[in-house]
């Protein structure tokens, strides 16, 4: 089965880092993975990626469409620099207000500009209801067409940055219920990735839940160990 694996750089790195990146990006060789690297805005133009399993991402979108959006950046911009994914909702970005509401309005944006969203879902905290995650993947999916297949990246808050990690079993239950959800609300097939803390030692683990790929922060930064899991995940 093909992989997905996407690269969260998140507000990290600079000219330098990210050049031995793409040097080595450009030389992995894999068979059955795709790869996505989401760089910050200012730094999109360094990744000249030469690798025909590697595609450029980028961590947001603007709501608005016209030219009154000072600090904003356009889709057309984004295909200026064959920027393909978009992550859209991340919870560090819920965390400063954006509503289910603007996510709704980014995914559809980005489907509209032949952009692919990669909507972020996850409860906050390991007690919360599970069910709430299935709220924001309806709410962000809601009025878009039935012939996409999305994506969606469960990330939960409480696993980001912080070195934990839920059990394969939760990881197992949260892909079968949004793969539920998604077939429910008449999408015909759907991309599920697993996000937080995962690192060289850990992935294998969560790589044999249900799930189709994995989004990575912090790892992404050590490209030795972002491409030793690009490799293990491949070989699977
Ligand atoms: P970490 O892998 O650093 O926990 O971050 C996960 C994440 O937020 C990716 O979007």
């Amino acid at each position: 089965m093909r992989r997905l694996i996407v690269a969260n750089y998140k507000m990290n790195g600079d000219k330098k880092l990210f050049a031995s990146i793409i040097k080595k990006i450009n030389k992995l060789k894999v068979m059955d993975t795709k790869i996505v690297l989401c760089p910050p805005f200012v730094y999109l133009d360094e990744f000249k990626i030469k690798n025909k399993f590697v595609s450029l991402g980028c961590q947001d979108i603007t709501i608005q469409d016209n030219s009154k959006s000072t600090g904003q950046i356009s889709p057309k911009m984004l295909a200026e620099f064959q920027v393909k994914y978009v992550i859209v909702g991340h919870s560090e970005r819920r965390k400063l207000g954006e509503t289910d509401a603007q996510i709704n309005e980014k995914v559809k944006i980005c489907l509209n500009n032949d952009l692919l969203p990669i909507i972020c879902v996850g409860e906050e905290k390991k007690s919360d209801k599970l069910d709430l995650v299935l709220c924001q993947v309806e709410r962000a999916l809601e009025n878009t067409s039935k012939d996409n297949t999305p994506i969606i990246a469960y990330e939960p808050v409480w696993a980001i940055g912080t070195g934990k990690i839920p059990e394969p079993s939760r990881i197992d239950r949260m892909s079968e219920k949004i793969r539920a959800k998604i077939k429910d609300l008449g999408y015909q097939n759907c991309i599920v990735l697993y996000g937080g803390s995962v690192n060289k030692d850990n992935f294998s683990e969560i790589a044999r839940s249900k799930i189709d790929g994995l989004l990575l922060g912090g790892v992404s930064l050590k490209i030795d160990e972002f491409i030793a899991i690009v490799k293990g995940i491949d070989n699977e």
